[in-house]
């Protein structure tokens, strides 16, 4: 029980430090129709875990093994929901800065999909027990989203 009240305020910190970050508290309201606002949602909820993960890797949270793997589950999860979510037709949204590539080269797209998949489904398979594993398997994970937005998001 206690361990789990902590848990939740590490990820308060941290979802809160990765909000200040990026500059804003810009949530959008998840509509199960509109597959625009689930996206968006899902990858914010990539950058809450990733701020949770980060600020263990700086030393800014102490490194917890269980909010750690609760965190790379997170991001697993999200990888698995994203490939139905870039129906072609909705690219204009102004909201979005998912990019022309999505829909251009497809199958490209699909492919940094199922390697997000793939490479954090790794990472959650082999919980990292010290934080210089949760650095090694997250240098991994974190390149991901890197190649990723360099090839498929705008600027707004
Ligand atoms: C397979 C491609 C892909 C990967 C991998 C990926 N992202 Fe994204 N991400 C996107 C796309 C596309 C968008 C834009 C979605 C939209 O606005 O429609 C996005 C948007 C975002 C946003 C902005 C959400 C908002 O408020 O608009 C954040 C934060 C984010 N990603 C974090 C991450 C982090 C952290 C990782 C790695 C752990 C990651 N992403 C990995 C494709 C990816």
């Amino acid at each position: 029980m206690k361990n789990s009240i902590r848990i939740l305020a590490l990820a308060a910190t941290a979802t809160f430090a990765v909000s200040a970050n990026a500059g804003s508290h810009n949530f959008v309201a998840a509509d199960v129709n509109d597959p625009v606002t689930l996206r968006i949602n899902i990858m914010q909820n990539v950058g809450a875990a990733t701020g949770l993960v980060s600020g263990m890797m700086k030393g800014n949270v102490p490194f917890d093994p269980i909010a750690a793997q609760a965190a790379l589950s997170t991001i697993n999860t999200a990888s698995l929901g994203l490939s139905g979510l870039f129906p072609s037709g909705m690219d204009e949204n102004m909201r979005s800065t998912a990019g022309p590539a999505i829909w251009a080269d497809a199958d490209s797209f699909k492919s940094a999909i199922a390697k997000f998949i793939a490479d954090t489904g790794a990472a959650k398979s082999s919980p990292p027990a010290t934080v210089e594993e949760l650095q090694a398997a997250f240098a991994i994970v974190g390149a991901n989203c890197q190649s990723c937005h360099k090839a498929y998001r705008i600027k707004r």
